[in-house]
């Protein structure tokens, strides 16, 4: 593989494997594509500017003109297509934006792969996809055989294009792979997210907003652990093939939150409860059997550490947060949260 294309570059999860592939391969090149949502920042990529590996380009992947005129003008080996609306309570407010990037976007993508070779198509999807699990069945987990059973317009518009991508592998022999990821945390993660959202506003002196009673638990993993199994998925995936990524990590809402104030030294007084988020699932947890045995991965990083990590990154990246917080974000927290 020489070009790589990455979709969704200046995102949280894309930029990082912007920077994991940059670091890990040396000879591969990228072209970052980017719509720059409200939640894409050039900023996040100012480093990967210097690196003559890398070039930005600014396109909607639902812009069907410059998606072609791209992969016409530059070969292009493989795209991880990681370009998506990906916060659920926006799509609770707005969903046809959800319908339209996630999956008319990814149909957009998938139909430049074909035209241009069959080229090699990953696209990177979400535990969200599989509903949700109940809180006294510890016992249970999400495998690649559980059904598809959504629960927010967010979910629904990911498992469409799920869908989308196997419809095209069994039609047109697209060779193509899906991975269903837990919750990432890491550097760069957009502060309207639960982590960064606490660990900001603890810094921040503002009110630590929980949803409901924090009971819900979520599968938590470190950003790079997620990087390193596409990279996996990418080489020597099967196509055609379903890999859920996940780190036996559970935690509740409430124990996540808790954890942050205790790195920050702060104590637990600016936790509010407030109106859940309709539509709630409950429980989320990956059984990572089929990646660990077909490709050997593993997540490095626990979450005492990655925490610690993260914690530590937006201690010395304030501008960064700072920055983010004071845009659009800044309008769309004051609607979001003051009625709840
Ligand atoms: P993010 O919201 O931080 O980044 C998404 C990026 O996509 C942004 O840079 C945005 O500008 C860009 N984008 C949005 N619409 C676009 C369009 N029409 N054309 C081109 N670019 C567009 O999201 P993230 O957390 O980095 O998630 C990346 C992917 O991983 C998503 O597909 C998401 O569903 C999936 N995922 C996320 C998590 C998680 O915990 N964050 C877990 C599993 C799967
Ligand atoms: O599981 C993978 C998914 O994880 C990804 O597909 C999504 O793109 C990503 O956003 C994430 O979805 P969640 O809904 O789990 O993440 P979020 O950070 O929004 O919320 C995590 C939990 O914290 C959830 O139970 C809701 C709760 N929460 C969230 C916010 C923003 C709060 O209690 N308070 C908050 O202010």
């Amino acid at each position: 593989m020489n070009t790589l294309l990455v979709t969704g570059a200046a995102g949280f999860i894309g930029s990082n494997f912007v920077y994991y592939m940059l670091e890990k391969h040396p000879d591969l090149k990228i072209i970052g594509l980017d719509a720059l949502t409200y939640a894409g920042n050039l900023e996040t990529l100012a480093p990967a500017m210097e690196n003559e590996r890398f070039r930005f380009v600014k396109a909607d992947i639902t812009d069907r003109k410059a998606v072609f005129k791209l992969f016409d003008e530059t070969p292009v080996d493989a795209v991880v297509n990681f370009a998506a609306e990906s916060h659920v309570d926006r799509s609770i407010d707005t969903p046809e934006i959800f319908l339209k990037t996630n999956i008319l976007g990814t149909q957009v993508l998938l139909d430049c792969c074909r035209a241009h070779g069959n080229i090699r198509y990953h696209q990177v999807s979400t535990d969200e996809v599989y509903g949700d699990l109940p809180l006294d069945r510890p016992d249970l987990f999400f495998t690649e055989e559980t059904p598809i059973h959504t629960s927010s317009p967010y979910s629904a518009s990911k498992a469409g294009a799920d869908l989308l991508v196997m419809a095209y592998h069994r039609t047109y022999g697209a060779a193509v792979t899906i991975s269903r990821c837990s919750n990432n945390y890491g550097p760069y993660h957009f502060p309207e997210k639960l982590i960064p959202l606490m660990i900001t506003n603890a810094l921040e002196g503002k009110p630590l907003p929980v949803y409901g009673e924090g009971k819900n638990v979520r599968d938590w993993l470190y950003v790079e652990d997620h990087c390193k199994a596409i990279d996996l998925i990418l080489r020597s995936g099967v196509p055609g093939e379903v890999y859920n990524i996940g780190g036996h990590n559970e935690r509740t809402n409430l124990d996540v939150v808790k954890a942050v104030l205790r790195l920050l030294g702060k104590d637990e007084s600016a936790i509010v409860y407030v109106k859940d988020r309709p539509g709630h699932d409950m429980r989320y947890a990956i059984d990572p059997t089929k990646i660990k045995n077909a490709l050997g991965w593993y997540p490095e990083t626990d979450f005492d550490t990655g925490l610690k990590k993260t914690v530590d990154w937006y201690l010395t990246h304030r501008d960064w947060w700072e920055h983010v917080k004071s845009g659009e974000y800044a309008d769309y927290y004051e609607k979001m949260y003051k009625n709840r």
